[in-house]
């Protein structure tokens, strides 16, 4: 196998005859990532638990030419992940990236009052949820050879943030998990890697209610594509367990 051919020297569409499936991909983040995966000429499953949304994603992805398909699934379930790829294996043939992006913003507040159930949803979907998108994924990523796993990151698990405990400690475990299985699957050709976005407006950051660093670059969902197409089109033998950051302050 040629490692070095992955997306390479396809011109306009570098992601054609690829197939991508991105979680949390009915609104925000992960539907700006799905149309510009779908311009590129990529089959895009949008996976998430709102019909609504994901058909909307759809219609939009076909109306201008691209292949999609909606997969209404709760990543917190590994049962129901299972099944996403194997919709995605049946209706385009295979999976080759992976945008695990699904995610939870918890209420914050301070550890000493903190509401506990809300510290263990935010682990159940943030950490859990990207640990069961990753893990079904191996299966897939192998039968094509290699592939891409790419991991929503914060840039909250860099530093403390007051107020932010749980959904901070969920990313910091997950950039763990992102190191870790890197190195377990590095043989077989799937890269590992996190997208840190810094600051976006979406729906969970309150359309920008939240309080970012000083001096954060205020992204609209858009702008983080062009990340989200570098890490999608890297040969197999590229970058693997880095993290791969939009902010504008170190740490
Ligand atoms: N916005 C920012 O400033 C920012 C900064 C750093 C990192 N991030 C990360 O970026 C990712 C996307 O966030 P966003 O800002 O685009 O938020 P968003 O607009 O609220 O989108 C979150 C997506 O995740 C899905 N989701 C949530 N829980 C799910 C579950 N249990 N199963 C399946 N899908 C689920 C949501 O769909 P349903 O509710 O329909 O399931 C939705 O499609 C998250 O991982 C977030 O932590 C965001």
């Amino acid at each position: 196998m040629n490692t070095t051919s992955f997306a390479r020297d396809k011109g306009a569409a570098p992601l054609a005859g690829k197939v991508a499936v991105i979680t949390g991909g009915g609104r925000g983040i992960g539907r700006a990532i799905a149309h510009a995966y779908a311009d590129a000429g990529a089959a895009v499953v949008v996976a998430a638990r709102s019909s609504e949304e994901l058909d909307a994603v759809v219609r939009s992805i076909e109306a201008h030419g691209g292949k999609a398909l909606a997969c209404r699934v709760d990543v917190t379930d590994y049962a129901n992940v299972e099944a996403m790829y194997a919709q995605a294996v049946e209706h385009f043939g295979g999976v080759d990236i992976v945008l695990a992006n699904a995610g939870l913003g918890t209420p914050g507040g301070p550890i000493e009052t903190a509401n506990l159930d809300a510290w263990k949803r935010t682990f159940e979907v943030n950490l859990y949820g990207a640990l069961h998108t990753a893990r079904a994924a191996i299966a897939p990523l192998r039968k094509r050879g290699g592939g891409k796993l790419i991991m929503t990151g914060s840039g909250s698990r860099h530093r403390p943030m007051p107020g932010l405990s749980a959904y901070a400690t969920s990313k910091l475990a997950l950039w763990m998990l992102t190191q870790t299985l890197a190195i377990e699957v590095q043989d077989a050709n799937i890269s590992v890697n996190e997208l840190i976005q810094g600051p976006v407006r979406t729906e969970m950051t309150g359309f920008g209610k939240v309080a970012f660093p000083p001096g954060e670059w205020m992204k609209e969902p858009e702008d983080v594509v062009p990340l989200a197409m570098f890490l999608a089109t890297q040969p197999l033998v590229g970058p693997t367990a880095q993290s791969f950051s939009l902010m504008r302050r170190a740490g």
